[in-house]
């Protein structure tokens, strides 16, 4: 696949205001991408934009938003739409976890979490896709997680949600390739961002020793999407480790899975 020209073209980035996406926002800014930067921290996306226009000299539009709420993709859709932006790249990246026993978490954290990885990564997906494929260019990239392959107790909802990600999005990668859009899957491995405290767990020590540093997670998702892949899992080991639950059992997939998030 030959190298786009990406300067002067608007990529759209959720979950911009901390960890991977404000690197996303980094990485694509220093490609001359213009941007538009949404999450619900106004005051961390307007220091980041602030920062890209006067460091990259890109134009970045800030649109703060809850995206767990149910019409939020077309209130954003709208907003892009009348200000004359034309997406051509879509960062569907805005996610959170939540750690702990089942039956002891808070439905209506939970449903709100459920919202915003599934609901809304959908939503947001056919509304741009849509543009997208009118014009026959584009790319997705689909925010995925290494929990994802596998049943991962004590992140049962958000490994099972992460699932969907995964598969919804590489089936999308066959459905759009004739259109011109590319649908990438990036599945990251532990991350130093703010996901852990968000999600309310201490990393086990598997989680510090495979952790990874965000820039290095984005610039390889960014080099597998420009690439043109389906799906990328960001270091070797995660690579390896994803690639091995092809071999076992679910049932062993989810014990293992168990022990890594207690030691
Ligand atoms: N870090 C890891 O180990 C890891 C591993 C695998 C996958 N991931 C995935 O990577 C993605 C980015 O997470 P991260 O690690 O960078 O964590 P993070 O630093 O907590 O960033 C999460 C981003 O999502 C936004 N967000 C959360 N709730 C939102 C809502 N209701 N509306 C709009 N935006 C919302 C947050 O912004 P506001 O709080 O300002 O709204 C923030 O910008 C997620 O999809 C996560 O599941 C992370």
């Amino acid at each position: 696949m030959a190298k786009p020209n990406l300067r002067g073209r608007w990529a759209l980035i959720t979950g911009a205001s901390s960890g991977l996406g404000a690197d996303f926002a980094r990485n694509l800014a220093a490609r001359g991408m213009h941007l538009v930067l949404t999450a619900r921290r106004e005051e961390q996306l307007n220091a980041l934009a602030d920062d890209l226009r006067r460091t990259r000299g890109v134009q970045v539009d800030v649109i703060p938003l809850d995206l767990a709420r149910e019409h939020a993709p077309d209130t954003l859709h709208e907003k892009v739409t009348a200000a004359g932006r034309t997406i051509d790249m879509l960062i569907n990246n805005a996610g959170l976890g939540i750690y702990g026993d089942f039956l002891d978490i808070a439905w209506e954290r939970e449903r709100a979490m459920l919202q915003l990885d599934i609901v809304t990564l959908a939503h947001m997906t056919k509304l741009f896709a849509r543009d997208m494929a009118a014009r026959r260019r584009g790319y997705i990239l689909q925010v995925a997680s290494i929990g994802a392959f596998q049943p991962s107790p004590t992140y049962a909802t958000y490994s099972a949600a992460k699932s969907f990600v995964l598969y919804f999005g590489e089936a999308l990668h066959h459905e759009l390739k004739d259109k011109g859009v590319v649908v990438t899957v990036a599945s990251p491995g532990v991350t130093k961002t703010e996901f852990f405290d968000v999600a309310g767990q201490e990393p086990t020590l598997y989680q510090r020793a495979f952790m990874m540093d965000s820039p290095t997670v984005v610039n390889i998702a960014i080099a597998a999407m420009l690439k043109g892949k389906s799906s990328v899992v960001p270091g070797y080991r995660n690579s390896a480790l994803a690639f091995s639950t092809r071999f076992v059992p679910r049932q062993l997939a989810a014990r293992v899975a168990d022990q890594l998030m207690k030691y």
